[in-house]
């Protein structure tokens, strides 16, 4: 499991996480997303006590998230396995299991004992729980032969949607295994260190005081090996550290924020990239977002970074009605980290694959277009517009930003590190990866998948 192991006798029992696991993955394959799955499985089926148990959800996300990331296999072993379609409720159970035999993340033994009492658990499983044994029992007889079968096909192998692994070939000839590869790996945890409180070297060092393994993977950036509770990690609670991908950390920099400067945040939620550059310049920032609860996200955030009314302001509101957030004085830079396909970063989602379809894509591209046309008239002469998304696809990056351009003669594309002139594409990449030494941190060594387009205004 990704999540450490809890000390014996406080951890949740295995049989009851399998339980809560099964019903967050019957909703997630009925179209739910993997985050709101595991809130509304946690309130409908942990157990009294540990509804709002940090270790109980802990293990509940982890046993449905390594499920997720094997969607594709577990249904075919599913059908292989499975002769008479069960009750939802079993078929659901014998996912999240098979899933947990092919992490190998317990004995065999613990695995099948815990899924047979987690069967027996529940009226709607009970009659069930002799096939559950039998089921997992032929997997294990057949493993080899059937996991072979399973990883034989590569959409499969890839967990992601048929159009999906074209989308990829097509795009990426010569890397799109080496990005599939990499997604369907536990996703690093990273820290970003607060410049204001911190240089990551003395933040290196309380790390490995408090026994945590990290290394540096990009300018601010930490790799903590083994995921770890945000609140074991030193400097977390007092704002030293946030937790934010390496890739995500480029943002705030590449934007060039300075002292005195009006900044627009679009799309800020949860404020990751709010935080950090109210952490690097004496600068304003409006920070805009659509949804009221993630809005409310972007406050705790920057209490607990010591950043939050002052210098920064969170308005609700859509950005692509600006009469409702901005008072008619341009900005000197806007960050636009716009909605999309979430691409990049399904390590980290990795239902993401599931839950859309090949014609969402465009219609992704068509409301960032609509987002960059409404926020350009808010910038000042000179300013800048830095624009994000988590994607590796062309049509929400490259294609976009080329467009863009084309039909604004008023925008300039600037160059940034390390990305040639139409932006920079930064494809997730693999852990191994982090383990080479590079002086260089321009670029992170560690980070999902970003597209970065920087623009003037001439
Ligand atoms: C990629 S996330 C932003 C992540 C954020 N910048 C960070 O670094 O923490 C996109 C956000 O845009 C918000 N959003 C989508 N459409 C919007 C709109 N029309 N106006 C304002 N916010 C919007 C979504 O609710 C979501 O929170």
């Amino acid at each position: 499991m990704t999540a450490e192991a809890p000390a014996a006798g406080t951890a949740p029992a295995l049989a009851d996480a399998l339980v809560v696991a099964a019903a967050a993955w019957s909703r997630l394959r009925s179209g739910q997303s993997l985050d709101r799955a595991l809130e509304l499985a946690m309130r409908d089926l942990a157990p009294p006590g540990q509804r709002s148990d940090a270790r109980m959800s802990g293990a509940v996300r982890d046993i449905t998230a390594s499920a997720a990331r094997r969607c594709a296999v577990l249904e075919y072993l599913l059908g292989e396995l499975v002769h008479r379609s069960p009750d939802p409720a079993v078929s659901a159970l014998l996912a999240v299991a098979l899933a947990q035999l092919l992490a190998r993340s317990y004995t065999e033994f613990t695995l099948v004992n815990q899924a047979v009492r987690a069967a027996r658990s529940r009226a709607q499983t009970a009659g069930a729980a002799p096939m559950v044994n039998a089921v997992l029992r032929e997997f294990l007889r057949r493993r080899a032969t059937l996991e072979e079968q399973a990883n034989s096909d590569p959409a499969r192998r890839f967990n992601v949607p048929p159009w999906w692994l074209n989308r990829l070939q097509s795009e990426y000839p010569s890397r799109a295994e080496s990005i599939l590869a990499a997604q369907l790996e536990e996703p690093p945890l990273v820290l970003r260190v607060n410049c204001r409180r911190a240089t990551p070297v003395q933040v290196l060092a309380e790390l490995t005081a408090a026994g945590l393994a990290a290394r540096q993977v990009g300018p601010s950036a930490l790799w903590l090996h083994r995921p770890t509770a945000v609140e074991r990690i030193p400097g977390f609670a007092a704002g030293v550290v946030s937790v934010q991908d390496a890739g995500a950390q480029l943002a705030a920099p590449w934007l060039g924020v300075g002292a005195g400067m009006r900044v627009l945040d679009a799309c800020a939620a949860p404020g990751g990239k709010t935080a950090h550059v109210l952490e690097l310049a004496d600068c304003r920032v409006d920070a805009v977002e659509m949804d009221p609860k993630r809005a409310i996200l972007i406050d705790s955030n920057l209490q607990r970074l010591g950043l939050a009314g002052g210098r920064a302001r969170v308005l609700v509101a859509d950005i692509l009605r600006p009469s409702s957030y901005w008072d008619g004085t341009p900005y000197d830079r806007i960050l636009l980290d716009a909605p999309c396909s979430a691409s990049g970063v399904v390590r980290r989602h990795p239902d993401v694959p599931w839950l859309r379809r090949a014609s969402d894509v465009a219609k992704l591209a068509t409301r960032q277009a609509k987002m960059l046309h409404t926020l350009w008239p808010l910038l000042a002469p000179a300013g800048r517009l830095l624009y994000v998304v988590c994607s590796v696809f062309a049509e929400e990056g490259r294609r976009q930003i080329a467009a863009f351009v084309q039909g604004q003669p008023g925008a300039r594309r600037l160059r940034l590190p390390h990305g040639g002139p139409a932006g920079l594409q930064l494809l997730p990449n693999s852990a191994a990866d982090a383990a080479t030494e590079r002086e260089d941190m321009a670029v992170p060594v560690l980070h999902d998948g970003f597209f970065y387009a920087l623009l003037e205004k001439i």
